[in-house]
């Protein structure tokens, strides 16, 4: 076995981490950490921490770790069909039966799923699609795509430009012309504060319609939103956003992409957001939960208006020019298939329901009345601690103090992983689904001790 201090070595000289300040980690500065291995809702590292991971990786291993049924199953594919392609009307058992999987538990009105790899990927096919089924409608020109600021819908060119973080933009030379955004639905930074839940919802409904005036409905094709914000803050949306934002989609013929790589299989407490907050999408994007992230696999569900519309495109114009060499792969359709069948027996949509509001109530209980808490918020298992300097004008830190890294920093001391998100001092909690009672209680007084240390 590898010393610690080879592995330390090998790791700084040979590795390009994703989503790290590459310079600092090749100089041997900044957060090194060696995962040794995984059970239930903690993490082991190299150096002998176990951590109570609040954030199930990023977002995604909804069952926890350690599954024996999801290894086995991986196992058992690997040894009968490792891989063969999907192209031409290929498949495999595995594939199939996820497909099907997926189907039952998506909303009525979708038609079909297409398996890709991860949730970038699945968003590029999306935008694909779109341009695909107005080209075949006769509306060239309809190909803008509208995305919120605050949204995450991957790194990618496309998906790098969807996303509305700075940081995912900057020095990228993106986003992409033809990507537009439009406000956030973050009720806790509306700029009038007088302004209820639903006439926020109302405002961000209407700055959307202004958008589509400027721009013209006939060069727009969709609008692409996660049910809940989630890498730009964790926001769940104010009160009747997602109906006024469909009424205008609806008026414009503009499609709906729900992005619900974080929001499905069950984190809100409901099997997809698109149940939870009554969306009607044409495109629902999937990845993290459909397999816990044993294995890496994505799907595009894709509604039945959009489905026949492609069936037309395939008549006029051939094979449709789609496909990954990884698609629908047997190893993670074998890893989806045990997971999803998991969710169902341990009943983890429920437990995310339930544990998720305790962890939410409990962590207003502690923390609500904090200085430099502006906000707790949340919807299933998915908590978020906005800290602000001043509570009466939600005044910022100054970012350069990193107060958010600095609590989450605190937090690590005390056993407990959770994010600073990426844009905002912003405490963001995503466990395992089946968290429990007792678990989320260490990671709330985790959380006050941090707040303790880092703030006083
Ligand atoms: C909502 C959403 N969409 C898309 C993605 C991109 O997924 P991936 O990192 O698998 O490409 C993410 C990743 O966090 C996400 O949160």
């Amino acid at each position: 076995m590898l010393t610690n201090d080879q592995l330390s070595k090998w790791d700084r000289e040979s590795f390009f981490h994703p989503s790290t300040n590459v310079g600092q980690f090749a100089r041997g500065e900044g957060a090194q950490r060696i995962i040794a291995g995984a059970e239930g809702v903690h993490i082991t590292d190299r150096d002998g921490n176990r951590l109570l991971d609040g954030f199930a990786g990023l977002y995604c291993v909804n069952v926890g770790y350690g599954r024996p049924e999801i290894a086995e199953a991986i196992a058992r594919q690997a040894h009968e069909l490792a891989y063969y392609h999907a192209y031409a009307g290929h498949g495999s058992e595995a594939a199939i039966t996820l497909a099907k999987m997926v189907m039952d538990r998506a909303p009525k009105h979708m038609a079909r799923v297409y398996f890709g790899l991860g949730g970038s990927d699945a968003n590029e096919t999306n935008v694909k699609l779109v341009w695909y089924y107005n080209n075949i409608r006769g509306l060239p020109q309809k190909k803008k795509i509208i995305s919120r600021w605050r949204g995450y819908h991957g790194s990618g060119l496309m998906t790098g430009s969807l996303t509305g973080l700075e940081l995912f933009h900057k020095k990228f030379d993106l986003p992409l012309a033809q990507v537009i955004h439009t406000e956030a639905p973050y009720y806790y930074r509306r700029k009038d504060a007088a302004m209820s839940e639903e006439q926020f919802s109302a405002h961000c409904a209407e700055e959307l319609e202004r958008l589509i005036a400027a721009e013209g409905a006939d060069t727009i094709a969709a609008f692409i939103g996660e049910p809940v914000l989630g890498t730009g803050g964790i926001v769940p949306p104010p009160k009747g956003y997602w109906d006024a934002i469909q009424k205008v989609l609806a008026r414009h013929d503009i499609l709906l992409i729900a992005d619900e790589v974080v929001t499905g299989f069950g984190r809100l407490g409901s099997m997809f957001g698109s149940d939870h907050y009554g969306m009607v999408p044409d495109i629902i994007t999937i990845a993290k939960g459909l397999t816990s992230a044993y294995a890496p696999l994505s799907g595009s569900i894709v509604g039945q208006k959009v489905w026949e519309v492609l069936m037309q495109g395939s008549d006029e114009y051939g094979v449709f020019g789609h496909g990954w060499t990884y698609s629908a792969h047997p190893i993670g359709a074998a890893a989806g298939i045990a997971n999803l069948r998991l969710i169902d027996e341990l009943g983890l949509v429920e437990n995310a329901g339930t544990v998720g509001r305790y962890l939410n109530d409990r962590m207003r209980a502690a923390l609500g009345d904090h200085p430099n808490v502006g906000e707790i918020r949340g919807e299933g298992m998915l908590c978020a601690v906005e800290l602000v300097r001043d509570r009466q004008t939600r005044g910022f830190f100054d970012a350069a103090e990193g107060i958010g890294g600095k609590a989450v920093a605190a937090m690590l001391k005390r056993g407990v992983i959770a994010r600073a998100m990426p844009q905002g001092d912003i405490i963001g909690l995503a466990p395992p689904l089946c968290l429990t009672e007792a678990e989320a209680d260490v990671i709330v007084d985790a959380t006050a001790d941090a707040l303790r240390e880092t703030l006083g």
